[in-house]
């Protein structure tokens, strides 16, 4: 059975947040670690915002990988003119309008390292330039997806960066369509 990235099914919206949250868990700081009672705070705030995925749907297209029936990864693509919104008090600077934007993409641990993140960033670049976008734009806190990123050829947009919580910074990258 070969790998199918599609946009999720109204029926698959609960185990989509699963896997999402399933994927982002790693990012949980331990509990032996010295950050601070508001960045705990700030990562749960996180997690509980992105796994109410029905909150995007009809401003964002939910993508996911279908493997033999079974969920395994996910990616949210903002169409031009759709921006995202963000958990919590601080925004990112606002990108040009006509600009399409990545988000989410989260693929769990068990099924990690056989392209399968790669293959919805690149569907959702295929969807983006199909709609006309001139450029994809994603922010990301995370060193995993910054090298993938900068080894797919995005490059770094840092007057868009953010902090969206006390010390995470969340850095900004591009990838022109034209
Ligand atoms: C980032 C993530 C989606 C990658 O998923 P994946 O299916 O394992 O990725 P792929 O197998 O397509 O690999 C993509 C690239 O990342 C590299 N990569 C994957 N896991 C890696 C790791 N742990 N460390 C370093 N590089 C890694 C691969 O070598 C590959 O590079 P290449 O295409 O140049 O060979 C997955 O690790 C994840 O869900 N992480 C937690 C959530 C997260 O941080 N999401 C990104 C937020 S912007």
């Amino acid at each position: 059975m070969t790998m199918v990235i599609r946009e999720a099914r109204a029926e698959e919206l609960d185990e989509t947040a699963r896997i999402l949250v399933a994927a982002f868990e790693e990012h949980r700081p331990p509990a032996d670690s010295a950050v601070t009672p508001q960045q705990r705070v700030a990562f749960e705030r996180y997690l509980e915002d992105i796994a109410n995925v029905r909150s995007r749907r009809g401003a964002a297209d939910l993508f996911v990988a279908v493997d033999a029936d079974r969920l395994v990864g996910t990616g949210t693509l903002y169409p031009p003119r759709l921006a995202p919104t963000y958990p919590g008090p601080h925004a990112p600077p606002p990108w040009p309008s006509e600009w399409a934007t990545l988000r989410l993409l989260g693929v769990p641990p068990a099924h990690r390292g056989r392209g399968i993140g790669r293959m919805l960033v690149e569907a959702r670049i295929e969807r983006a330039r199909a709609l006309g976008a001139p450029v994809v734009a994603l922010h990301t806190s995370f060193e995993v997806s910054r090298s993938m990123y900068q080894r797919l050829g995005w490059q770094r947009a840092s007057e868009y960066d953010y902090f969206p919580a006390a010390e995470i910074l969340a850095e900004a990258y591009i990838l022109a369509l034209r």
